[in-house]
């Protein structure tokens, strides 16, 4: 196994353009893994994550620091979190999309007899209501899909700000983000039978669309453009003349982001129904819903089946987890 030691939080938090020369684009070859996660898809486009597409917990942190300004803690909420999810944390490595030769079956056939499947796998961490990818049940969950990003086009257009530059709707803003999302939850709510939109994935949906607003847009002036976006969710590039944000993005932040964006048309967690109806959850955990839905109740019990550096690791990656939230660790009580 691999130990995985927490690092210290790096202090080179500042604006700064990216990419430097050091970290040109290369499109992916055929067995590089990529998937449902534009940021770490361009990350790894550009050699600041491995261009393979396989990751460590660290790498991740780093990538995400040095390309976005993402915040130390809230990289390792979520590098953690897919770590347990999808990865292979005896062996400290991620695929940042599929099923990959190069990660094995966990030790002792924890977690099933298959190989981790990878953060483009269905489920506990990829989910419904994506902006750019369409619902497993109904289409690709991991390929960017040119037709729902038409839509959020449109959304641009019809509630974005005017551009200085071209004098069009082409700035996407908060309002762009919370009528899309809403659209978004409305259509699949309607044609995905199996819907899901438990606390966990509801937040990170949401979430992500705050990532969209706080990440991606250019430093200089926090604004983000159409063609920003585009290069983005399109190209898996960095834009010219781009830079990443000037403070480090942190999860009190995104957390604002997904009040603000969610609170606009509020759709609480829940799922549909055999009869189609979105029923909502209950309430579960005193400290944290999202914290709890994701690591405790979205995690594989088998776990606890973990013994020597496995062990280490998934008790260093459970307390990354709960770090970000602010929660004492529960042990994961997921069946599958
Ligand atoms: C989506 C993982 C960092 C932007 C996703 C998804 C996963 C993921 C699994 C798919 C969820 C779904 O929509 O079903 C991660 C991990 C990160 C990370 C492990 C480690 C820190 C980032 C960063 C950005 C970003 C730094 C932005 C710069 C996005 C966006 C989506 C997304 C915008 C939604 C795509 C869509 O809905 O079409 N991420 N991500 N992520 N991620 Fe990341
Ligand atoms: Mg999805």
């Amino acid at each position: 196994g691999v130990l995985i030691v927490v690092s210290p939080v790096s202090n080179d938090t500042g604006i700064k353009m990216v990419p430097d020369n050091a970290h040109p684009f290369q499109a992916p070859g055929p067995n590089d893994q990529r998937g449902p996660c534009p940021g770490l898809n361009t990350l790894a486009n550009h050699g600041y994550l491995p261009r393979n597409g396989i990751a460590s917990f660290e790498q991740i942190i780093t990538a995400v620091r040095e390309g976005f300004n993402m915040e130390h803690d809230l990289a390792g909420a979520l590098a953690g979190f897919a770590m347990l999810a999808r990865g292979n944390a005896f062996l400290d490595l991620v695929s940042i999309g599929g099923v990959s030769p190069l990660i094995p079956v966990l030790p002792g056939a924890i977690d099933g007899p298959k190989p981790p499947g990878g953060i483009a796998t269905h489920g506990r961490f990829e989910g419904d209501v994506s902006m750019t990818r369409q619902d497993a049940a109904i289409g690709d969950n991991v390929h960017f899909q040119d037709s729902l990003y038409d839509e959020l086009l449109l959304y641009v257009g019809k509630f974005g700000d005017n551009s200085p530059v071209t004098g069009n709707s082409s700035i996407v803003t908060t309002k762009v983000m919370q009528e899309f999302k809403f659209a978004r939850f409305v259509e699949d709510q309607i044609k995905n039978p199996v819907l899901q939109y438990h606390a966990g994935r509801n937040s990170l949906s949401y979430g992500e669309a705050a990532f969209v607003l706080n990440f991606f847009a250019n430093g200089t002036d926090g604004t983000l453009s159409t063609p920003v976006m585009g290069s983005f969710f399109r190209n898996q590039t960095f834009p010219d003349d781009w830079y990443r944000r000037s403070s480090p993005g942190n999860i009190t932040l995104i957390g604002q982001g997904v009040d603000e964006i969610r609170n606009a048309h509020p759709v609480p967690p829940g799922a549909n129904a055999p009869n189609g109806t979105y029923v909502l959850d209950a309430p579960i955990n005193s400290c944290s819903d999202v914290y709890f839905n994701l690591a405790v109740e979205n995690l594989p019990a088998s776990y606890s089946k973990a013994t020597g550096v496995f062990k280490q690791n998934v008790d260093t990656l459970l307390a990354a987890v709960a770090k970000a939230f602010g929660c004492p660790v529960i042990f994961p009580t997921g069946l599958s």
